[in-house]
C-alpha cells in the first residue's frame, strides 16, 4: 500500500516538474495592450512609410518571448543575394531564433501559446494584413558592438520569394530597453538629416531617420511601394549596441499566403495565386480590381489565369 502512494505521489510531482519546465505550458497572467488608441500611433516617414506604436507589447509580453527563445538562441544568417541561401556574414553579428508560428507546444496537436497567438493577432490587426501571410516570430538579440548594417527586407533571389512571394511588411518590436546604442536606423529615408539628436543617440543612428528602442514599443515599415514594386527608402539597419544588450522581434509579413502557399498552375504568368480566384473572377473582380488580379507593367496580378489574360502583354515581367 506504502510503496503505491508513494509512487502515485512520485508520478504527480514528476508531473508537475515536467509542466514546469516547459514555459507557456502554465496559464500566465499576462496584461495583453488595447491597440484600439490611435494616439499611439506615430508616422515617422512617408518615404519609405513608417510608423510607430508605442506600447505595442506589455512586459510580461516581451519578458515571455525573451523566455521561449532564450536557450535556442543561434547566429543570425543572411540570405545569399544569388542563390538565396542562409548563410553567416558580417554585415549582421546578432544571434537570433525562429519561434514556431504561435509556438505550439511540445506535440503539435498541443493547443497554441495564447500570449504568442494574441499577438499574432494583435499584429494583423494593426497592419491590416491576414496573419497567413506572415512568418513565424523571429527573436534577436544584440550584445555589445552587434549590428545589423543596413539592407531591405525585400530579395533579391528568386528562390525566397516562391513562397508568398516578396516581403512587404515588417513589424519590429523592442523587447528590451537599451542603455545606448541598437537604434533602427533608416539612412535614406525623408527627413532623415531634419531629425533633431541630441547626444543620447549613436553616431550611427544620426547617419539617417532613427527609432529608438524602447521596451514594448513597435515599428512597422512598408518594403515595396503601394503599387507592389520594391521600395529602396525601406533601406535599414540595426545600430551596434554600444552599452546594455538587446531584444527585439522581427514579424515578416508576405505579399501572399505564406502558411497555404498556392502552386503556380503553370507559368507565373498564367497562374492563380489564391484558392478564391475563380470566384472573384466571377464576380468582375478582374474588370474591378485588376492591379491586384491581373497586374500592371512592374507586377504580376494574383489571378491571371482565372482572368484568362495568359499570353497577353508578354512584355510584362516581375520587377525584384
Ligand atoms: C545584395 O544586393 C544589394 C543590391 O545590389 C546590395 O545592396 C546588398 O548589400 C547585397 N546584400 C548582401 C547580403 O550581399
Ligand atoms: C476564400 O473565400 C472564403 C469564403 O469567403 C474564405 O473563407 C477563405 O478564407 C478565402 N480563402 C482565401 C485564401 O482567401
Ligand atoms: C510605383 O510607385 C512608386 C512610388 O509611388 C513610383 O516611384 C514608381 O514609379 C511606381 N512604379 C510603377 C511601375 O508604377
Amino acid at each position: 500500500m506504502r510503496s503505491y502512494a508513494s509512487s502515485i505521489a512520485f508520478f504527480f510531482s514528476a508531473l508537475v516538474l515536467f509542466l514546469v519546465s516547459f514555459p507557456g505550458l502554465v496559464p500566465l497572467a499576462v496584461t495583453e495592450p488595447s491597440i484600439d488608441d490611435p494616439s499611439r500611433v506615430t508616422q515617422i516617414s512617408w518615404r519609405p512609410r513608417i510608423f510607430l506604436y508605442e506600447g505595442f507589447l506589455s512586459d510580461e509580453e516581451c519578458d515571455h518571448i525573451i523566455k521561449l527563445a532564450r536557450s535556442k538562441m543561434k547566429r543570425s544568417m543572411v540570405a545569399d543575394n544569388k542563390s538565396g541561401d542562409s548563410r553567416k556574414s558580417n554585415v549582421r553579428t546578432s544571434f537570433g531564433t525562429f519561434l514556431t508560428k504561435h509556438q505550439l507546444r511540445i506535440l503539435s496537436l498541443w493547443s497554441k501559446d495564447e500570449v504568442i497567438a494574441r499577438i499574432d493577432q494583435r499584429i494583423a490587426k494593426w497592419t491590416f494584413l491576414p496573419e497567413e501571410n506572415a512568418e513565424a516570430l523571429q527573436v534577436l538579440r544584440y550584445q555589445e558592438g552587434q549590428k545589423y548594417v543596413p539592407h531591405h527586407d525585400y530579395f533579391f533571389d528568386p528562390k525566397n520569394k516562391i513562397r508568398g512571394g516578396h516581403r512587404y511588411a515588417t513589424v519590429l518590436m523592442y523587447l528590451s530597453d537599451v542603455e545606448k546604442g541598437g537604434e533602427t536606423v533608416f539612412p535614406i529615408a525623408e527627413g532623415a538629416s531634419s531629425q533633431f539628436k541630441d547626444d543620447s543617440w549613436s553616431d550611427c543612428a544620426k547617419n539617417g531617420l532613427a527609432v529608438k528602442p524602447k521596451k514594448g514599443d513597435a515599428v512597422l515599415f512598408f518594403s515595396l511601394h503601394i503599387n507592389g514594386t520594391t521600395d529602396p527608402a525601406s533601406l535599414h539597419g540595426s545600430c551596434p549596441v554600444i552599452e546594455g544588450e538587446k531584444w527585439s522581434a522581427p514579424k515578416w509579413i508576405h505579399v501572399r499566403s505564406y502558411d497555404n502557399p498556392q502552386k503556380p498552375s503553370s507559368t507565373e504568368e498564367c497562374s492563380d495565386y489564391n484558392e478564391n480566384c475563380s470566384y472573384w473572377a466571377s464576380t468582375g473582380e478582374c474588370q474591378k480590381n485588376p492591379n491586384y488580379m491581373i497586374g500592371n507593367d512592374a507586377v504580376l496580378g494574383n489571378c491571371r489565369k482565372s482572368c484568362m489574360v495568359c499570353g497577353e502583354s508578354k512584355s510584362m515581367r516581375l520587377i525584384s
